[in-house]
């Protein structure tokens, strides 16, 4: 049995699941093995730091897969913005097939992703704003709840009302984003009415995903409420892994200090050094509140397809139990 879903026949993939752009975890390493499974991986374009060397990425991971793979673009607020237009030539000449975007003000990189053919899948926290990506031509939406690892937006609902309140306004399909990291989510997701499920914090404890073993293990240790929300004083709030750094974050936040004062400890260079070093509390890091849900560091293979059947084995045994004749 399998499960067929808008998502799995618009995106060529085998299963309903796609893993979400990471900076500094998306990389070819990562995102082969998620298609190799039958996934749909993202490379992230900002993880590279010219978009010569996102053209070299792309080529890394199609000489590890054969299957269909995406690129993130996410689109940051910011004084020095990367060349975004060059990234999504890169992109575009590369030949990808689809984008996942993410951020702020999306629509010249649909114009162009889709004047050349590219499908695109909107990531955003907000019904709204689903809703007016879909106006701008979007192929598909994944709408992330409050769990999710990274930026949740500031309204702070949840999947389990996000998802249906999404599903009832949209057309296109949705990949339900936050909180996902096992076969009872998937189901959840489905039955919620989405088409699939995006994962970013479970696919980095697996033993592809590019970090030291040292946050793989402590995904495994931490509870479902080791997360913190920082920046939300700036109105721009993070999930993040609760460590020395997010303390001291939020105690300067109480303070009402600004974020000249804390950007110091939140440097992407800074975090991107721990992943590697292994320090965990070296910089912030990206989690979400399913790692609450993590207990052991399989290979993506093994994750996807224990998801999957579990999923499967909800629907038809547990589900369907349920259901009797009145
Ligand atoms: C380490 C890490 C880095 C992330 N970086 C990005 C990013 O650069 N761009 C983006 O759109 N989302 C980013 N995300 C968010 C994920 O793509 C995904 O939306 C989110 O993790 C889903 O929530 P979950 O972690 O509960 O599965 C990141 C997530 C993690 C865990």
């Amino acid at each position: 049995m399998m499960l067929k879903t808008r998502f799995t026949e618009m995106f060529g993939v085998e299963h309903p699941i796609a893993q979400g752009g990471m900076q500094w975890v998306g990389t070819a390493e990562l995102v082969s093995a998620v298609a190799n499974a039958g996934a749909l991986g993202f490379l992230t374009a900002l993880t590279q730091p010219t978009p010569e060397a996102l053209a070299k990425e792309i080529a890394r991971t199609r000489e590890m897969t054969d299957k269909p793979f995406g690129v993130n673009l996410t689109i940051l607020p910011s004084i020095n913005p990367p060349p975004y237009a060059e990234y999504r030539r890169a992109i575009i000449e590369s030949g990808v097939g689809v984008v996942e975007t993410a951020g702020y003000k999306p629509q010249e990189h649909i114009d162009d992703l889709k004047a050349h053919g590219v499908k695109i899948i909107h990531k955003c926290t907000a019904v709204r704003h689903a809703l007016s990506a879909e106006r701008m031509g979007v192929d598909a939406i994944s709408i992330d709840g409050f769990e999710c690892a990274g930026h949740p937006g500031e309204d702070d609902v949840p999947g389990l009302v996000l998802i249906p309140a999404a599903a009832d306004r949209l057309t296109v399909p949705i990949l339900a984003s936050g909180g996902f990291g096992d076969g009872r989510g998937l189901a959840a997701a489905l039955a919620l009415g989405a088409d699939g499920i995006n994962m970013g914090t479970r696919f980095c404890a697996t033993v592809e995903a590019p970090i030291h073993e040292a946050f793989k293990q402590a995904m495994v240790a931490n509870d479902e409420r080791a997360t913190d929300i920082i920046f939300r004083t700036y109105r721009n709030s993070a999930r993040v892994a609760r460590n020395a750094i997010s303390q001291e974050v939020l105690r300067l936040e109480s303070e009402g200090r600004p974020f000249e004062e804390v950007a110091h400890l939140v440097k992407g260079a800074r975090g991107r050094e721990g992943l590697i070093s292994g320090d965990l509390d070296h910089g912030v890091w990206t989690a979400g509140t399913v790692q609450g849900l993590i207990h052991d560091v399989p290979t993506v293979k093994e994750l996807v397809e224990r998801i999957v059947a579990d999923a499967e084995a909800v629907i038809r045994q547990r589900l369907s139990r349920m259901s009797v004749a009145a």
